[in-house]
């Protein structure tokens, strides 16, 4: 077994929604060891949480450019190797920036920056460096994502004509209807999530298994956006139309204000030879769509899955793969390419991944602001 990576993590603190998850995942196959941490801007709550998790708290940090200070005074074979990036949307860049520059690898978390400029910039840092760069969009690491990947690839649904993703959440309504509370969380605050809350949150989501699923670009989007109160300048509801490679038209519908609704992200993708069509909330069924055959469903760990799919599964069929297991490949995957070994390009999300999905974000906010009209992405 290989010397476990030196994992930093920036932000998931105890108080944190995603923290668990990433912890989690990146202990699942056995590659990463958590060394440093910054999870809190107040470095007594962050060292708190270390002890409560018991991580040592000797390289728990006060701040961000307190860690990257002190890591790099460390021998390379100590210091920090990769740190995750799991803080609001507005520290992820400043945050990746600096670490890219400084040669550590970075995992970090959606949206990738707050704006297609930022994404840029940090794109061209990356390419200068040369560092592994994994951008999570958890749900491409589900063993039947992966495998709708794959059947797409080898033309199992022959031409592609139409696509259908959805994102519903209902989770804001509760803040939403509130005026204290809509002032008060920091995914509606532009300052702190940048331009969107929904599609910059989920929709970016749902645009990204699009691409990753079907391997094919949207060109052009038009979109409505839902606000509801005059007093809140953040989308939490937004219908897409697109436009992809060769006539594949389709539609990503997400919402924030879905009554109801959890984390139902789900994706349909019709061609001229069949369907596909997963859900997140019962992720190890993916059905495939005949109009003359009876409906098939594929489950993780059968021999027939493609290698990629079944490199995400550990155990044999009937053990049911969740969002832990999914972020873990995403994780996988970024220890192969940190460790030099050599991974599928579906192993994780990348940077042009980010900037792809910057681009998404803000043509969805030009597109409303213009009077739903079509707005072309960059090729
Ligand atoms: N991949 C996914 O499916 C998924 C799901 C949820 C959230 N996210 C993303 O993860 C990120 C965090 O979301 P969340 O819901 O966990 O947010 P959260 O508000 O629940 O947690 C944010 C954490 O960052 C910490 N933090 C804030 N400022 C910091 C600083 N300056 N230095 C260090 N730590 C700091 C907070 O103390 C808290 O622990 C967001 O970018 C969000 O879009 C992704």
């Amino acid at each position: 077994m290989p010397k476990k990576i030196r994992l930093g993590i920036l932000g998931g603190g105890g108080d944190s929604l995603i923290g668990v998850l990433h912890r989690v995942a990146s202990q699942i196959n056995d590659n990463y060891e958590i060394v440093g941490a910054v999870f809190n801007p107040h470095i007594k709550d962050s060292i708190a949480f270390a002890e409560e998790i018991d991580v040592p708290t000797d390289r728990i940090y006060k701040d961000f450019d307190t860690l990257v200070e002190e890591e790099l005074k460390l021998p390379e074979d100590e210091r920090i190797q990769v740190c995750s990036i799991l803080t609001p949307n507005f520290l992820h860049f400043p945050m990746a920036l600096k670490l890219i520059e400084n040669g550590f690898h970075v995992i970090c978390e959606k949206p990738m920056t707050t704006t297609l400029e930022e994404a840029k910039t940090l794109q061209k840092a990356h390419e200068k460096a040369g560092t592994v760069f994994a951008l999570t969009h958890t749900y491409t690491g589900y063993p039947m994502v992966r495998q709708m990947r794959e059947m797409i690839k080898e033309g199992v649904l022959g031409k592609i004509h139409k696509v259908d993703a959805v994102y519903y959440q209902g989770w804001i309504n509760e803040i939403i209807h509130d005026e204290e509370k809509r002032k008060s969380v920091w995914r509606l605050d532009p300052e702190k999530a940048g331009i969107s809350s929904c599609m910059g949150d989920i929709g970016t989501h749902a645009f990204n298994m699009v691409e990753y699923a079907t391997g094919l670009n949207i060109n052009s989007i038009l979109c409505d956006f839902n606000y509801l109160y005059k007093d809140n300048k953040m989308d939490i509801d937004g219908t897409v139309l697109i436009r992809m490679d060769d006539h594949v038209k389709g539609v990503i519908r997400a919402s924030q204000v879905a009554t109801g609704e959890e984390n139902a992200l789900g994706i349909s993708i019709y061609g001229q030879k069949g369907g596909l069509r997963w859900k997140q909330e019962d992720p190890n069924f993916l059905y495939l769509l005949s109009d003359t055959d009876p409906t098939q469903i594929y489950k993780p760990g059968h021999a027939y899955n493609s290698e990629l799919s079944l490199a995400g599964t550990k155990l044999p069929p009937g053990h049911p793969e969740g969002i832990f297991d999914s972020m873990a490949n995403i994780y996988l995957g970024a220890a192969k390419a940190i460790r030099g070994e050599e991974y599928d390009q579906g192993e994780f999300p990348t940077m042009v991944d980010g900037v792809r999905g910057m681009n998404f974000v803000e043509a969805t906010v030009e597109s409303h602001k213009e009077g739903n009209v079509w707005v072309e992405l960059e090729k």
